[in-house]
This record gives C-alpha cells, structure tokens and sequence, in this order.
C-alpha cells in the first residue's frame, strides 16, 4: 500500500507563494493517486507540469536572494525531476505500476522536503526581506470546536 497525503496546516511554512504551491501539490499529488488508471497519463502530466513551475519558481527565489546552501537544494529538486521524467517514459509504454510507487514516493519525500529545504529557505527570504523569523497562523481545529467560549471571537461562540 502506497503512502497518501493530505494538506494539513502543519505544512505551512510562512510564505504566501510557497505555501500555495505546496497546497497546490498536494492538490495535484492527491488527484493523481486518485485517478484510474485510464486517466493516469493526463494527470501525471499536470503533476509534471505542476513539478517544473514549483521547482522553477524556488530555483529563482534562491538564486535572486543569493541563498548560500542553495546548490543542494536545487539539486535535489533536479534529482526528483529526472525521477518523475522517466516514470513518465515508463508511464507512456504502459508501466502503471511504476507510476504509482513512484507517487508513494513522492508524497513521503514531500514533507520532509518542506520541513528541511523549503522552510530553511522561507526563513532565509523572510528574515532578509522583514527582518525575522515567519509567523505563522495555524488553526486549531479541536480549540475551534470546544464549547468553552474560547473560539474565535464573533464567531458564535
Ligand atoms: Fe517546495
Ligand atoms: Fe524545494
């Protein structure tokens, strides 16, 4: 059985841009895992689409902001790039199987990906531009749902 994902909060990292398409590859991951497999090749190629603009547009940011550890970084995106390609070649010639494996693998990479690489550079922009550490607002779904008055204010309770 394959490992899922699913968006949660705990992936935030404190970066508008970064976090939307971090919510969006959730999104795409999820829908690619939930096709059968007639649709496979079409949303695997939106995941491809979706993995070349996302590490694109961190590439840039770390380049434009001069992060110093940026070469690991980058190519550790490159590495899962080439990966996904040739899955996608595997993929065109049939091999369905190994497109799902791969997507196990993908969604395990993925947080810890986030949680190493991505917030070390999220910290680094943000403390450049703003002068310190992100803050991050995290909803507290079982604080929201108790019956104690401590929701959120003019929220009926
Ligand atoms: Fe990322
Ligand atoms: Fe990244």
């Amino acid at each position: 059985m394959n490992a899922t994902i699913e968006w949660e909060d705990d992936l935030l990292l404190g970066h508008l841009g970064v976090d939307r398409m971090h919510e969006e590859f959730v999104e795409v991951a999820r829908a690619v895992q939930a096709a059968g497999d007639a649709e496979l090749v079409e949303r695997y190629a939106a995941l491809l689409d979706h993995l070349r603009r996302h590490f694109e547009s961190e590439d840039r940011m770390m380049v434009e902001t001069e992060f110093p550890p940026r070469q690991c970084h980058m190519d550790e995106h490159a590495a899962v790039l080439k990966s996904a390609l040739e899955v996608e070649a595997e993929l065109a010639n049939g091999n369905v199987a190994l497109c799902r494996d791969l997507m196990g693998e993908l969604v395990g990479w993925f947080p810890r990906h986030s949680q190493h690489l991505d917030s070390a550079l999220v910290h680094w922009v943000n403390k450049s531009r703003l002068g310190g550490k992100p803050v991050i607002i995290k909803r507290n779904i079982s604080s929201l749902s108790r019956d104690d008055g401590a929701g959120i204010p003019g929220n009926g309770g």
